[in-house]
């Protein structure tokens, strides 16, 4: 009787297989296992259900399916990785799991259409990881596939992103084709965002970069971009550093679903999808963004920005992009709202033949608007309207910006173009009267610089060819290029005098005196001298305005000491740092070149007119927290500011803080562990030490960040004997005394914004009152302040004085 059941007993122990459960409880893909591509096939889960691996209908197309992973306990759908982007899937088409080439999908008729590319080895199973990791296993259970290693466009938790690693944006939210962004990280341990030219994979250059390239020690640099359970978005450096890549605001949770994704607009975006429905909405939503604005990024030369050519960018309040043509502007492709946009009407030298312009165009105004990268005629000085003839009267101009600047003429195609607050040109654009309009071919393609684009992406194309292994060594060749271009940039040559090492330029006098146009225009007087407005030329990026330092109090025979101060400076990489661009040390004169900065001093923007916004303030706050925190502790050696205040910080563009005048103190000819014969610093700024004999440390720095950060929050300097009452005119006693009294309201009380937001700025004057602590051990490191500030670590209750 035995024999008799004998053959089944197989067939049954098969079919039973597929259900095993490993010893870890997930649930294990068999060899032979396969998914059907049909709207009902049920795909292979994760073992707690979070997320799903198989097949993708798509929205727009219902035939088609895509091999992909989603969140399968979220309702609206979320992929975050697939297989077949550029080669959708039939109906029918089926997804296997085999012994010799791991995950294969191919359509109905038995074309390949995708396989995973094995590690080699020979498969026993396959798993859809808790983690949305789905890892192919060999029989010693070594992983010879992961989703994780072979990226799409988002990044998971405790998924890692190491060096020449990247994710490539989609081309349209529902079309899973390869799109122009990308985020990498690359080989110098910098990661950026850059566009690439589509047909030949040429990378532009990066729109982002983090800086976390060490030129001092190259095994510092990052090494990995990860990203943590609790949201923590991070480049790792070589000496377990970490970068943030989050947002000032950020608040890690571990409550949250995370995912980074590099959207099909270019924007890079931190997600979090709260996991228990008694915590807040049930839906994505975006807790950063970089770059923080999109439109008014300043992308390579080439290529079109996240709106196409003759496309204007405006962000939205969710900080992503919407593109609108230009007035009498129409999309090229009505489908695609990111796409090119044309006129509607005939103009150029041809089309205008021999009639007036007044007869034939109208220049219609619009406001906060520009290309700036189109431009090919700058007349300056000018006047309004000698800026609107002079376009209208050349054929070649399709646009013209005006700004205090000057009058800039623009021809086709219009790239980068951005309406937004921070643009303060006016556009005129030239649009046919209705009586001379008639319905045009796409006359974008006819400009000299459009050919000049096209000849590029053809010589690509042809050097190139179709084969897949030489864009891919070629695409690799070129990713090294641009990392090289940038590397170049940072480390421009010019004559490297007096082995001043690194980044930074040397001139000479005369070259400043030019520059400076005989050092006429005054910035402002510090410490160390005046500093004058200049303009200089540089090889990447044209002629850029700058502000030179001429030193006059250095120590005579202070050559050697000069330079060595230089080089540290010139070490120093930061986004909240001002970044010198050269330096002067010829005969008696010593000067530095900075770049300048649009938007002044903080004191101006603290203590002058307008609108200062307490978001805005708060994130200035946390931008130097930052600086100074990497001059305290990523600096080697350590530089100790000594002369933090408004007046030394300046602001940006995007009016990001920047710290200046750091590093100069041995410059003076003092000594930091001095006695209280030489204060430097500034009064209402100066910890209490510098009156005792004991050594100078970083302490003093956060003594006067904490000052400083009460005059953030108030709006007002320290010192004030104008503000009525005689118990607040010293801001940082009155501070303690509302403290202490449980009135923190009234540092702010006309200030709606800074009083709807009363945890941040509790939390905020609780930090200041721990910096200016008398006892020098009572107050915290800058790395410390930068936590708190940024609600990472509580802030105890500080002691009063
Ligand atoms: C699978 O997920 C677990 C936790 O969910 C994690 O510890 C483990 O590292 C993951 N394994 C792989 C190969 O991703
Ligand atoms: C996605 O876009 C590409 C490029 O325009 C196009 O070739 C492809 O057909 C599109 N795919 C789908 C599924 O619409
Ligand atoms: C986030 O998690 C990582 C690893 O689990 C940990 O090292 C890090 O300190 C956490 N970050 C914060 C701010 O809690
Ligand atoms: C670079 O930094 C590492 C540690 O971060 C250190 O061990 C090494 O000595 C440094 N190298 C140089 C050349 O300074
Ligand atoms: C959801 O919230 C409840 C109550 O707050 C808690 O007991 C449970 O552990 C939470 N579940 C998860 C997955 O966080
Ligand atoms: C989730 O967010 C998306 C986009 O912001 C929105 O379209 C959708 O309606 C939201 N869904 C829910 C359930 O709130």
């Amino acid at each position: 009787m035995a024999s008799t059941y004998h053959p089944f007993f197989p067939a049954y122990l098969l079919l039973l297989l597929p259900l095993v459960v490993a010893q870890s409880g997930a649930v294990d893909i068999r060899v032979g296992s396969s998914i059907d591509a049909t709207g009902d096939a049920k795909p292979w889960l994760s073992p707690s259900g979070d997320f799903a691996f198989g097949f993708h209908q798509l929205q727009n197309n219902n035939d088609l399916f895509l091999l992909a992973i989603w969140y399968n306990n979220i309702p609206s759908t979320t992929i975050v990785w697939y297989a077949n982007g550029k080669n959708p899937a039939p109906g029918r088409s089926k997804v296997e799991l085999t012994a010799d080439r791991g995950l294969v999908l191919t359509d109905p008729n038995g074309q390949l259409l995708w396989r995973s590319d094995l590690v080699a080895g020979d498969v026993a199973f396959a798993r859809m990881n808790d983690t949305g990791n789905f890892v192919v296993y060999g029989s010693g259970s070594e992983r010879l596939w992961e989703s994780f290693d072979n990226p799409t466009d988002t990044l998971l938790p405790t998924q890692v992103i190491g060096k020449n690693g990247l994710l490539s944006s989609r081309y349209k939210e529902s079309n899973f084709s390869k799109g122009r962004f990308q985020f990498r990280l690359l080989e110098d341990g910098n990661a950026v965002l850059n566009t690439i030219n589509l047909e030949s994979n040429y990378a532009y250059v990066a729109y982002f970069i983090s800086g976390t390239y060490d030129q001092a020690n190259s095994s510092n640099s990052g090494f990995q971009v990860r990203l943590d359970r609790n949201g923590s978005f991070y480049v790792l450096r070589g000496n377990n550093q970490r970068f943030s890549l989050n947002s000032d605001d950020f608040v890690p949770s571990t409550d949250y679903y995370y995912r980074v994704t590099l959207n099909f607009d270019g924007v890079l975006t931190l997600s979090s999808y709260p996991m228990n429905s008694t915590t807040g909405a049930r839906n994505w939503s975006v807790g950063g963004t970089i770059p923080d604005n999109i439109c008014t990024t300043n992308f390579a030369e080439l290529g079109s920005g996240t709106c196409g050519y003759n496309n204007i960018c405006v962000l939205k309040g969710d900080k992503r992009p919407e593109c609108e043509c230009p007035p009498s502007y129409s999309l090229s492709d009505a489908n695609d709202v990111y796409g090119n946009c044309q006129a509607d009407f005939m103009q150029g030298c041809e089309a205008d033949g021999q009639s007036s312009p007044e007869d034939l165009y109208d220049l219609v105004e619009l406001q906060n608007t520009d290309w700036p990268t189109a431009d090919y005629e700058l007349i300056s000085p000018c006047n309004v309207d000698d800026c609107k003839a002079s376009c209208l009267q050349d054929c070649l101009c399709i646009v013209a910006a005006y700004n205090e600047r000057g009058c800039w003429k623009k021809a086709l195609p219009l790239p980068y173009g951005r309406r937004d607050s921070q643009v303060s040109s006016i556009s005129f654009l030239k649009v046919r009267k209705p009586e001379f309009s008639q319905k045009n071919s796409p006359i974008y393609l006819t400009s000299y610089r459009k050919k000049y684009q096209s000849s590029l992406i053809i010589l690509f194309s042809v050097l190139l060819g179709s084969s897949v292994l030489a864009n891919f060594v070629f695409a690799g060749v070129l990713c090294m290029g641009s990392s090289f271009l940038y590397n170049k940039k940072v480390t421009s040559d010019h004559s490297n005098k007096n082995g001043i090492q690194s980044s930074i330029r040397y001139f000479k006098y005369s070259e400043l005196e030019e520059a400076t146009n005989g050092f006429r225009e005054e910035l402002g007087r510090g410490s160390f001298g005046i500093v004058y407005k200049g303009v200089i030329d540089t090889d990447s990026q044209g002629r850029i305005q700058v502000a030179v330092k001429k030193l006059d109090r250095v120590v005579q025979d202070m050559d050697k000491e000069f330079r060595t101060e230089v080089s540290v400076i010139a070490q120093t990489h930061h986004r909240n740092l001002v970044k010198l661009l050269g330096y002067c040390d010829e005969g008696e004169y010593r000067m530095l070149v900075y770049e300048y900065l649009s938007n002044g001093t903080l004191a101006s923007f603290l203590f002058g007119e307008g609108k200062r916004s307490w978001r805005q303030r708060t994130q200035i706050a946390v931008g130097i927290a930052r600086g100074l925190c990497y001059l305290h502790e990523e600096c080697s050696p350590q530089i100790i500011h000594c002369d933090i205040k408004p007046q030394n910080i300046l602001l940006d563009d995007y009016y990001e803080a920047r710290i200046s005048d750091f590093g100069l103190s041995k410059l003076l000819g003092t000594d930091q562990s001095f006695t209280n014969t030489a204060i430097r610093g500034t009064k209402g700024y100066v910890a209490p030490e510098w009156f005792r004999t004991v050594p100078v440390t970083v302490k003093v720095d956060v003594y006067s960040f904490g000052v400083l950060l009460l005059e953030i929050i108030c709006c007002r300097r320290n010192v004030a004997m104008d503000v009525g009452e005689e118990d607040r005119s010293i801001l940082t006693d009155w501070a303690c005394d509302c403290f202490s009294e449980g009135t923190v309201d009234a540092l702010v009380e006309n200030d709606a914004e800074a009083l709807s937001d009363e945890t941040k700025l509790e939390r905020f004057v609780m930090v200041a009152l721990w910096c200016i602590q008398e006892d020098i051990s009572l107050r915290p490191t800058m790395k410390k302040v930068l936590l708190m500030l940024e609600g990472i670590i509580l802030v105890p209750a500080p002691p009063l004085p």
